[in-house]
């Protein structure tokens, strides 16, 4: 028997932590098999029926992951927002709007049941059209779509609530568009709250991501959804222009771009139509050297990498203060290198696909003006798929406020690594910014926070956490990130007058 002293000595001794942290262990390939049940070509939704555009026009929607066509998708013209439009107005005249809110509830819970029993099919659809992780659609867009309507099922009969010692109304009809980074969620977003008011809606969603939409209008048909209350037009900036723009819409909300949303609003100005904008962010993340830094490093890397940085309150600019800023620099950059970039039907998968050839064209030109201007690159040398849109995880140090990956949104997985010495200074360089979406603060210190979340023009501050979301908690910007608020009683005050 060897003793005590020599079994130590005989135990092989651990490799060292860069060895650990080196090398991206090969994992075998495990795609979710589930079957999303895709249609090969996809009709308009308009008043309880699929029915074909006028047109007869259709555009192709692809997996972003391997540039596959997955479904042809109906485009949908002037005269078929019109249908959707005309349609929703006798949905409110005739059903929806003389029903009471316990039984518009009903509806609402029922939806939401339908869409937890088909969770996976509609995790591995989001998938496949929009390029997002599996274990991201699967764990967090899907069961968060589906607590949007629990949610707002929730209100339905307790509206008296959200404005007390007011009488409330619904608005009428309500025009809503929606980006690709989040489709089945944000169409949650939008839908749940104006149905529990007792609006009726006409909605696009994004033209790179029209397929879970369109699934759901599966779902609110078996629902038994009176026909009329919600219907989808899909296209692109056109339909989405004559959506917003219609005379019979009360109020508008959309979701993407601030070009877009100044566009729209400078179509409406004059208008009695009542807005919300949810547009771009610049989101900083600021870390203290008190802060515990292993939880604040997967915090930012949770912060810009979750969901390829396709998101609007990602944190893409990291502000850290001097005495930690290399370590935490270093940290990441042995963070990144293991992070699984590739294929989003993959269970593995952290970094999935760029949702379209022109987001990943914005994203290397913006990095490539990292580059020019001076910053710092750091990128793992990661291998990716040679077919479809793929970016690596990208560190910038080294940059300062002039430079471009600093000021706009780049809406990729880019993170740019600002430093600061003081307080002051950190919130001077967090609100230098058009934006005022989102902000991260890490600090063991409770009142620093509370001095931080009052001074920060940001509509939402996570403190030692990032990306986290509640359907009871409202969302929504400052500045050009927009203004209204969704989720919450603030959410449901957007789409009710006060009578
Ligand atoms: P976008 O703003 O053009 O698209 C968002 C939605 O608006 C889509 O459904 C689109 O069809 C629709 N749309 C386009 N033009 C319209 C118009 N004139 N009137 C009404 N609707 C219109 O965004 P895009 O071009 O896909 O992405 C460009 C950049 O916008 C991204 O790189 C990112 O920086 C930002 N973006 C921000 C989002 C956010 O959640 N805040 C979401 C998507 C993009
Ligand atoms: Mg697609």
């Amino acid at each position: 028997m060897p003793t005590l002293a020599e079994k130590k000595t005989t135990r092989p001794s651990r490799p060292a932590p860069e060895l650990i942290f080196g090398d991206l262990w090969e994992f075998d390939p495990a795609p979710e098999t589930a079957d999303p049940k895709l249609k090969p070509r996809y009709d308009l939704f308009i008043d309880g029926k699929f029915v074909a555009p006028k047109s007869g026009k259709y555009f192709d929607s692809i997996n972003p992951a391997n540039e596959q066509k997955l479904a042809e998708i109906a485009l949908a013209g002037r005269d078929d927002v019109d249908a959707a439009y005309a349609a929703a107005q006798r949905a409110f005249e005739t059903t929806w709007g003389k029903l009471p809110g316990r039984e518009r509830a009903k509806y609402l819970y029922r939806i939401a049941r339908l869409l937890q029993d088909r969770a996976r099919e509609f995790a591995v659809a989001e998938t496949l059209d929009g390029g997002k992780p599996i274990k991201e659609s699967r764990d967090f867009d899907v069961p968060m779509a589906a607590a949007h309507f629990f949610y707002h099922a929730g209100w339905a009969d307790k509206l008296e609530y959200v404005a007390p010692g007011r009488r409330i109304a619904p608005l009428g009809v309500v025009g809503q568009v929606i980006p690709w980074n989040f489709p089945l969620l944000m169409l949650a977003w939008k839908i749940a709250p104006a149905l529990a008011m007792g609006n009726c809606v006409v909605l696009k969603p994004a033209e790179t991501t029209s397929i879970t939409c369109l699934k759901l209008a599966e779902i609110l048909r078996d629902a038994g959804l009176p026909p009329g209350v919600v219907n989808f037009v899909t296209g692109a900036g056109e339909t989405g222009a004559a959506v917003m723009s219609h005379p019979i819409a009360a109020k508008v909300a959309f979701t993407g771009s601030t070009e877009v949303g100044k566009i729209i609003m400078r179509s409406l100005a004059g208008t009695e139509k009542k807005m919300t904008m949810e547009l771009g962010g610049k989101a900083a993340n600021i870390v203290f050297d008190d802060a515990p830094i292993d939880q604040a490093v997967e915090g930012i890397i949770n912060g810009i990498f979750f969901n390829q940085g396709h998101v609007c309150c990602a944190g893409s600019r990291l502000l850290v203060h001097e005495p930690v800023a290399e370590q935490v620099l270093a940290k990441l950059k042995n963070r990144i290198k293991v992070l699984r970039v590739g294929d989003p039907i993959d269970k593995n998968t952290d970094v999935g696909a760029i949702n379209s050839r022109e987001q990943l064209n914005k994203i290397t030109a913006m990095v490539a003006s990292g580059v020019k201007e001076g910053a710092e690159l750091f990128q793992p040398a990661c291998k990716l798929p040679s077919k479809g849109f793929y970016f690596r995880p990208t560190i910038f140090s080294g940059v300062s406020m002039s430079h471009r990956i600093a000021r706009e949104e780049i809406f990729g997985p880019v993170l740019s690594i600002l430093t600061f010495r003081t307080v002051d200074e950190a919130i001077e360089k967090a609100n230098n910014t058009a934006y005022g979406l989102s902000a991260g603060v890490w600090t063991d210190k409770g009142s620093r926070i509370l001095k931080m979340s009052t001074e920060l023009k940001a509509g939402v501050v996570w403190a030692n956490t990032y990306n986290k979301f509640d359907p009871t908690s409202p969302f929504g910007g400052y500045k050009e990130s927009g203004f209204g608020r969704e989720g919450g009683r603030q959410g449901l005050l957007d789409y009710c007058k006060l009578v």
